[in-house]
Order: structure tokens, then sequence, then C-alpha cells
């Protein structure tokens, strides 16, 4: 089933009166301002934090991040929807971004993207950018969405589950883990993290991390550090910069 409705959730709704955010938000949220010399600058992980709670940034979300910074809705909402990461609307149990950019469409990638389209959708009707198949929560629910460079061209075409990499995709390989994400397995990305769902990781984004391991795993991959190996092994290094090089002083800012 594909769920592209507004979101009517009682947590979605600003004006329900069931606190929407628990003490221990609050408290996650405070832990998240000590951080910062200045309260504003805790923005971008606090809106990673509302949204593992709510599985996206929702209207009431945005106030609580206003209240919490001294911040108005409108300072709020102007960072929350420039970053393609917050989302509007409730992501599935998992977020599915392949990299239709450039190096990766040329190599696969729009053929990737299409055929998770056609298998996350319904008969003559594929699964549309930032759609979800199945109830938005729920178990084996799953979040579509093409995505520009993911910064990972030299292992493309690639995509991500909450942006972790599997890489050297092809549209077999792509629909079979749809497939399995679906079903409720969670197979190994190529390299980093273990795989959680979408609100762990953004967790993981506001900078917690509840679990040992959480983002243990090799994060390079051969392909990336070839340039290193190169140079290492013909004994190549960068010149150094020159003693008497003088760095210009930063200039100040205008008040
Ligand atoms: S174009 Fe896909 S990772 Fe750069």
């Amino acid at each position: 089933m594909t769920d592209t409705s507004t979101p009517t959730s009682p947590a979605l709704d600003p004006t329900a009166s069931a606190p929407l955010f628990d003490a221990t938000t609050v408290a996650d949220a405070a832990a998240i301002v000590a951080r910062y010399p200045v309260a504003r600058s805790a923005l971008l992980p606090m809106l990673h934090l509302v949204q593992s709670v709510q599985g996206c940034v929702s209207l009431a979300g945005i106030a609580f991040c206003a209240d919490q910074l001294d911040l108005t809705t409108a300072e709020v909402s102007a960072v929350a929807t420039f970053y393609t990461m917050y989302k509007r609307t409730p992501c599935g149990e998992h977020l599915v971004s392949v990299c239709t950019n450039t190096l990766c469409a040329v190599l696969g990638g729009d053929a990737i993207y299409a055929a998770v389209r056609a298998e996350l959708g319904e008969q003559d009707a594929p699964l549309g950018h930032e759609q979800t198949a199945g109830e938005p929560g729920t178990p084996g629910s799953l979040t579509l969405e093409h995505a520009e460079c993911l910064a990972a061209c030299d292992l493309a075409p690639v995509l991500q589950v909450n942006y972790e990499f599997y890489d050297n995709q092809t549209p077999e390989g792509a629909v079979a883990l749809v497939r399995a994400l679906r079903a409720g397995d969670r197979p190994a990305p190529t390299r980093g993290a273990p795989l959680t769902d979408f609100r762990d990781a953004s967790r993981q984004l506001a900078g917690f991390f509840d679990r040992p391991g959480d983002v243990a795993g090799p994060s390079a991959s051969p392909e990336t550090l070839r340039g290193n190996t190169i140079a290492a092994e013909h004994g190549w290094s960068a010149p150094s910069m020159p003693p008497e090089h003088v760095i210009p002083p930063v200039p100040e800012k205008k008040p």
C-alpha cells in the first residue's frame, strides 16, 4: 500500500493537548543546547532530535525547537525547509535514497531508481519521490527519494538506507535490498555503521549514541583511499607550507 496523504495523526497536530515531546526529549534538548556557547547554534541537531521522535519535522516540532532555542518559528522553519534531511511528512521505518546525480545516473542510477519505484509502487503507479510504501513508521514501511550526489562517486552507482551506503548497486541488487527491508531484514551496508531505522539514525544525527557500536564500522573504501595508497607506495607526500608564509587575518564580521 502506498501512503501519499497529508498526515493527520494527533502526534503531528500542533493543537493536540497531549505533550508531543516528553520529559526525556526535553532533557535531551537541554543536553544538546549545553554543547554550544550560544543556544541557537544547536538548531540542526535539535531538528534531528524532533525528527527522531516524530519521524519528521512537524509544525509542533518547529515550535518545540523555537521554544527551546529562543528563536521564532519563522527562523526555525527557514532552516528546516532548506535542508532535505528534514522531512515534512512522516517517513517510513527506513528512508531509501537513490543517487540520480550525473555520474550515478549514467552508470545505472536512473535504472535503479526506476526499478525501486516500480517495486515499491503499485501496478501502473510507481512510487514517487518522498512517497512511502506502507504506513509511515510501521515495520517494513519505506520512504523513497532520489538524491543529489551522495559524495561516493568512486563507488557509483550508490544508494543509501537511513544514510548508510550500499555501493556499486544494480537494479536487481537494489530491488533485492528493498524486498529484504520490507520483510523486516536489515542487510549490512557496504561500509559504515550497522543499519538501524530512520528515527534511530535521526537520533544519532542529534548526537545520541545509545548502544555501543552504534557507529562502528569502516567508513572509507579501498577505492576512496586509492590515491593515498599509491602515494604511500611511492613515498610521495604533499609539500609542506613554507615557514615564511603569512596567513592573512580573518576579517572582522560586520555587526
Ligand atoms: S553522483 Fe552519485 S555519489 Fe556522486
